[in-house]
């Protein structure tokens, strides 16, 4: 994909977004609110992610991001990481083949190399099987912070110019970890938290956010409306006036 920043030129504002960024959160309290292990909530979620990449992909939506876990997730307790990491596993096992069935892409991004070599390899092979796929791109965050993100892309633009100190963000850009795609157009957080938590923190600079008090394991297609619907009735201005945009469009 050619490069394209909403800080450097004005980008489009599809009716249906492009690209949909998603915090799915409140697993542990969907859980403890039924009395359950907080990986009943886990396990429920996963089956929220089946139904909501569906949906997308019938609404002509072309990148779906959801963030799985953080770079900061394995201060939680060992137990909960490790039955994480299974579920990963068994998740991968399961819904791949579906997947590239319906012809859809499965990009897994975030610092890999934390994860044991079985899962390396399921991700690498699932990544693999479904590259040619075009209907839509579903990016599942694993192990990613956006200044995991933001220091490795610099890293890597810096030891492709050797000797320079002066950089452009079009220099930077295509080393983040989501280059192949647009920047989000709307951003979802479920569970009732206002905050990014170190997700796509480059991306999001002019995304739309929407928050919402549902659990993730309830998050319906339902929600996913309302949350298209939401960011149907923003003004989407890239820093110019309301005049200017009413002007373009009439
Ligand atoms: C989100 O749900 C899933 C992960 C972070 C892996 P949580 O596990 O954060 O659920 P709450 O926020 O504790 O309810
Ligand atoms: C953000 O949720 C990360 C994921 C959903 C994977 P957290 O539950 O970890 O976020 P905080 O700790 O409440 O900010
Ligand atoms: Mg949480």
């Amino acid at each position: 994909m050619k490069y394209s920043s909403s800080t450097t030129a004005v980008p489009d504002a599809p009716a249906v977004p492009r690209h949909v960024a998603i915090i799915m959160d409140g697993n542990g309290r969907w859980a403890t609110k039924r009395f359950l292990p907080r990986v009943a909530g886990h396990v429920k979620g996963v089956e929220a992610v089946r139904t909501v990449v569906e949906a997308c992909a019938r609404r002509g939506v072309e990148y779906l991001t959801v963030f799985a876990f953080s770079s900061e997730n394995w201060r939680r307790p060992e137990e909960e990481v490790s039955l994480l990491m299974r579920l990963f596993v068994t998740a991968l096992e399961r819904e791949v083949s579906k997947l590239h069935a319906n012809n859809i892409r499965l990009k897994v991004v975030g610092d890999l190399s934390r994860f044991d070599a079985k899962l390396q390899g399921m991700i690498a092979s699932a990544e693999r099987k479904t590259a040619a796929n075009t209907r839509m791109t579903v990016t599942v965050c694993a192990n990613y912070g956006g200044r995991w993100d933001i220091m490795q892309a610099v890293g890597k633009m810096v030891a492709t110019h050797p000797g320079a100190t002066d950089f452009t963000e079009e220099q930077l850009a295509p080393h983040l970890a989501m280059a192949y795609a647009p920047e989000p157009d709307l951003f979802i957080r479920t569970g009732g938290e206002q905050r990014i938590s170190n997700f796509l923190l480059w991306q999001l600079a002019y995304t739309e956010l929407f928050f919402t008090d549902a659990y993730w394991p309830d998050f319906s297609i339902d929600h996913l409306d309302a949350a298209i619907a939401s960011y149907q009735n923003r003004e989407r201005r890239f820093g110019r006036t309301g005049a200017q945009l009413a002007e373009k469009t009439s």
